[in-house]
């Protein structure tokens, strides 16, 4: 059964109903242990398709299929009783038609539980969002930075800091709003410019690298956590968990080696059993 048909659950509706409102809280997940940390906290969680390169040691995000997507998303929709879980479609298998769009889409759905979906493009995408909304699944629209896209983008750099480019990502946005997005990612652009779109379209805004205007955040879990190596400046790190990992490892490769764990308090004693006294 969808993990949707749980009342307690967030809705895409609902989570389109904050614009203007109480900011939305949102954070990436892409398996049950940290998703189940982060479902008291946050209203949405996104399996990104950054899962690729976080997980998956990938350079980018698009080798990533749509079986690892439902793998994730499960995992993360068994993990969660009350966020709204937005699956990203990965790269491929959704750009050539609606249809295929569509099929892509609704797989997702059934196969993870999760309540949306999300793709990446503006006004190029705009058909497609119209389409799957018309037919029942919610998107999240995605502009800016398109991680799908690096391979004609040339760099995962900072968009819309011209007003050339200001301009086209201002009318991607408005097209994807148009269409029927029920929210929109803008990523790592420069604020004027998000903060522009967040006044000028109907759904809410989540900005990673946008604006503190946005109607709400996101960051990549692992990246605000310190795990990762190298992280973009819009991250903020809110731990510093990658070093702590590594001597907690460490500590315990000493041990190992110098025979002190385990100790006794972390081994076993053999069951005490009585015999029965022998009768005389
Ligand atoms: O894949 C992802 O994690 C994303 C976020 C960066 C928004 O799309």
């Amino acid at each position: 059964m969808s993990s949707q048909a749980d009342a307690r659950r967030i809705t895409a509706p609902q989570i389109q109903a904050r614009k203007g409102g109480e900011p939305i809280v949102s954070l990436t997940s892409y398996h049950a242990h940290t998703a189940r940390l982060l479902d008291r906290h946050v209203d949405v969680i996104l399996v990104g398709d950054s899962l690729g390169m976080v997980m998956h040691g990938m350079e980018t995000t698009v080798p990533v299929t749509v079986e690892m997507m439902i793998v994730h998303g499960r995992a993360v929709v068994r993990g969660t009783k009350r966020a709204l879980i937005v699956v990203d479609l990965p790269f491929g298998s959704y750009e050539a038609s609606h249809t295929e769009a569509f099929h892509t889409a609704a797989r997702v759905l059934k196969e993870t539980g999760a309540g949306a979906v999300k793709l990446e493009g503006g006004r190029r995408m705009a058909e497609t969002v119209r389409f799957l909304v018309d037919r029942g699944v919610p998107v999240m629209g995605h502009v800016g930075l398109t991680p799908q896209a690096i391979n004609t983008l040339g760099s995962f750099k900072a968009r819309g800091r011209d007003d050339a480019e200001a301009s086209i990502i201002l009318d991607d946005a408005r097209a994807i709003a148009e269409a029927g997005a029920f929210s929109i990612v803008l990523e790592a652009i420069a604020e004027p410019l998000a903060r522009r779109i967040t006044e000028e379209v109907a759904p809410p805004t989540i900005g990673i690298g946008g604006s503190p205007a946005c109607d709400g955040q996101i960051l990549v879990l692992e990246d605000m956590l310190g795990l990762g190596d190298r992280v973009p400046k819009f991250v903020k790190k809110y731990a510093n968990l990658g070093p702590d990992i590594e001597k907690a490892v460490a500590s315990y490769a000493d041990e190992v080696r110098a025979r002190t764990f385990p100790s006794a308090e972390h081994t076993y004693a053999p069951r005490l059993v009585e015999k029965p006294a022998k009768a005389s």
